[in-house]
């Protein structure tokens, strides 16, 4: 049993923010990191078993199902892990006093706005992805439990699957990258994203518990796909990046046009403001990737 004062359950430890939470939060407590082997979040008597044993001060939540297109065809497995999961973390950090802090994304929204959504905006999934997400938004909210559900959106990192390393793949392979260019939204780099959450961890429990609820956490500035891939590519001749629009590039599962986050409530109330998002990008590609703490990971 690990002291429940400081100790800070992270699930999801191997995806790409998961990895930088373990690194982030090892300053701010005990931190006891569980992969997908030592706890599968579509398991609700282990979830209630690892949180039984551990008994948290804090519950980071981390895992998520995020292959969008295939949830498409895969509907239950995707609610067991993004609705279901959080719901029976949220009921198990009520139960011991745990602060639950948990992600959530811009495809609970369908993108018709044109200005950033608040918090309070109305959210429209349009897969089943946006809808399996925003169900365990609801469930968080259902429990009573103290929680803090961040909203954040197109996470990127050099460690995992993602466009940044996807484009940089491609841009080596390749002469020419056709790109979105038809859906705007804000690249997020892991770190600051793990930083943040750490950040709020170092408020504490009894200030992060007065403030529970929903916030968007979101790096400043906005951009298409196809600037982002150019962000990325940068001023080299090879390859060319092509803007098309999502008519030219059908997918199974549709996206929001628009998911920009309006930041200013977590600004005010958690003082947190994350850095533009071509600055973030600068500061990852020439960062050096985050060693896999093995030996925190259960
Ligand atoms: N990626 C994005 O662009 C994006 C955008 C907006 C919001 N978010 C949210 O940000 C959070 C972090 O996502 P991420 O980008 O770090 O995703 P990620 O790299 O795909 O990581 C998700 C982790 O969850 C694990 N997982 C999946 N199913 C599981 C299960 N049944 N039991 C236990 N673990 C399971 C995965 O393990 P495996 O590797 O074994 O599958 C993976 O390690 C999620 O809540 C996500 O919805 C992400």
């Amino acid at each position: 049993m690990t002291d429940a004062r400081n100790s800070i359950l992270v699930t999801g430890a191997r995806g790409q923010l998961g990895r930088e939470l373990v690194a982030a939060l090892a300053a701010h407590g005990d931190v006891v990191a569980v992969d997908r082997a030592a706890l599968d979040l579509a398991d609700a008597d282990g979830i209630v078993r690892v949180v039984r044993d551990v008994a948290p001060a804090w519950i980071v939540n981390a895992g998520a199902y995020t292959a969008v297109d295939r949830a498409e065809t895969e509907r239950d497995r995707a609610f067991a892990v993004n609705a279901q999961a959080p719901g029976v973390l949220a009921g198990e950090a009520k139960r011991i006093g745990a602060i639950l802090i948990h992600y959530s994304t811009d495809y609970v929204f369908d993108g018709t706005a044109r200005v950033p959504y608040t918090e309070d905006a109305h959210p429209n999934p349009l897969n089943v992805y946006g809808a399996s997400k925003l169900e365990g938004e609801r469930a968080i909210a259902a429990s009573g439990a103290r929680a803090l559900t961040l909203r954040t959106s197109w996470v990127f990192g050099l460690a995992g699957s993602n466009f940044l390393v996807t484009i940089r793949r491609l841009a080596a392979e390749r002469d020419e990258l056709r790109v979105v260019a038809d859906q705007t939204g804000v690249p997020n780099w892991t770190r600051n994203l793990a930083r943040a959450t750490a950040a709020v961890v170092a408020c504490g429990r009894a200030y992060a518990a007065e403030r529970a609820g929903l916030y968007n956490l979101s790096a400043q500035g906005q951009a298409t796909w196809w600037e982002f891939a150019c962000a990325i590519v940068g001023d080299v001749p090879r390859p060319r990046v092509i803007p098309i629009t999502t008519a030219d590039y059908p997918t199974p599962a549709r996206r929001p046009a628009y998911g920009v986050l309006a930041t200013d409530r977590l600004r005010e109330v958690f003082g947190l403001a994350l850095p533009e998002w071509r600055d973030a990008l600068h500061r990852c590609v020439t960062s050096a990737a985050e060693p896999m703490p093995a030996d925190r990971v259960g």
